[in-house]
């Protein structure tokens, strides 16, 4: 309650100009000792995460606590990835194994890849495997807007995941360890840096610590030299592809839709790309009242997943239909176009031979 209340003081004092003392108190507080506030959660509920870490300045949360369970996450991943975390997950079980026979390393893993290729989501399956809880940073509300508090942030986060058994997981790395960005900042920035390595080091061996990045090129070596396994996430090949598309449509595949072909036509999207097509594939089929997706449906909504991968601006229903039948020309003919787009055979005819007048833009299938 009195820390409650001294971080209200604080505020209070910082709004009303006295900067200085409001700082003053803050320090204060970030000094309070651990067994102090353990202490005071356990007199919340028992068994609790309560009074989560929050950033001084912003007041607004800096972990996530999350309970994944293992049936609710599915990952698919390459046989050389699953192996590799298969083995991750090996030395965090038999950790005492390892350790008696001298040859443990720290439980630390980094995830480095383009978006949407499921680093959270192995972060949520690695909790889920080990049935606990995974604390989730949000690194870049970890930067406070006050870039002066973020070491005292990064402390208390870091304490906070050895007052209970956990996960803890730098989502979105990249925004703390890269100390290079902006001029200005350079010198708070490598003060950063520095705490986060002092911090890290300082965790016990058997902490697990998970970290995602979409830059690994911009990670100081420093720390990535800390991470002793890397997964480098890798966008799906055809393979994964088609089991990413048998996974997320589930029962809704009608028997004559080729998940192959899917997967061929899909080439280049990531698995949350692929997940978001078949999400709205699947929401048109339940507000249609229909049993599974329609195969046109599906086309459609991937044709129009990948225009936008190629940053085609679609503005109007019929640039919509020209592209769509510049893209698959097969399977878009005008009659499955028609139904589709709820229009008659001739009105496809004429947007197709409209954009043709116009000449094609270049695509080699768009006869
Ligand atoms: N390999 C995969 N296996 C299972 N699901 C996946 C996979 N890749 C992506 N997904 C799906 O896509 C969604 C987004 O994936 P996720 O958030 O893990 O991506 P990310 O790599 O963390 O992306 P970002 O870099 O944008 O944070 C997830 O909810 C998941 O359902
Ligand atoms: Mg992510």
């Amino acid at each position: 309650m009195a820390a409650n209340y001294a971080g209200l003081l604080a505020d209070k004092l910082e709004r009303s100009g006295s900067r200085r003392e409001a700082s003053a108190i803050r320090e204060r507080l970030a000094r309070v000792p651990a067994a102090l506030i353990s202490a005071q959660r356990g007199a919340q509920a028992p068994g609790s995460l309560g009074g989560l870490p929050v950033d001084g300045d912003s007041r607004l949360n800096t972990v996530d606590v999350s309970r994944p369970s293992v049936g609710e996450v599915q990952l698919l991943l390459p046989s050389g990835l699953q192996a590799r975390l298969q083995e991750f997950l090996s030395s965090v079980l038999h950790h005492d194994k390892l350790q008696a026979a001298g040859v443990s390393q720290p439980h630390r893993l980094v995830m480095h890849g383009p978006p949407g290729t499921g680093k959270t989501q192995t972060a949520r399956w690695i909790a889920a495997q080990l049935h606990l809880p995974l604390l989730t940073v949000r690194c870049d509300t970890l930067i406070s807007s006050l870039l002066g508090q973020t070491s005292r942030n990064l402390r208390r986060v870091f304490d906070y995941a050895q007052e209970v058994p956990c996960v803890l997981f730098l989502d979105e790395f990249d925004a703390l360890a890269t100390a290079r960005g902006n001029e200005r900042d350079v010198g708070e920035l490598q003060r950063v840096v520095i705490a986060l390595l002092q911090n890290i080091d300082a965790l016990p061996d058997e902490t697990i610590l998970l970290a995602a990045t979409n830059h690994d090129q911009l990670l100081d070596y420093a720390i990535w030299r800390r991470f002793t396994f890397r997964l480098a996430m890798p966008m799906p090949d055809q393979e994964l592809r088609e089991q990413l598309w048998a996974q997320f449509l589930g029962a809704y595949v009608p028997s004559q839709l080729s998940v192959d072909q899917l997967a061929q036509r899909s080439s280049g999207l990531s698995g949350a790309a692929i997940e978001q097509v078949c999400l709205d594939a699947k929401r048109a089929a339940i507000l249609a009242a229909k049993p599974q997706v329609e195969e046109t449906e599906v086309f459609r909504r991937l044709g129009l997943m990948m225009a936008m991968m190629e940053g085609q601006r679609l503005h109007s229903l019929k640039s919509e239909i020209q592209w769509l039948r510049r893209w698959h020309p097969r399977f878009f003919s005008q009659r499955v176009l028609a139904a589709a787009y709820g229009v008659s055979q001739r009105q496809i005819r004429n947007a197709i031979e409209e954009e043709d007048g116009h000449g094609d833009q270049g695509d080699e299938s768009a006869t």
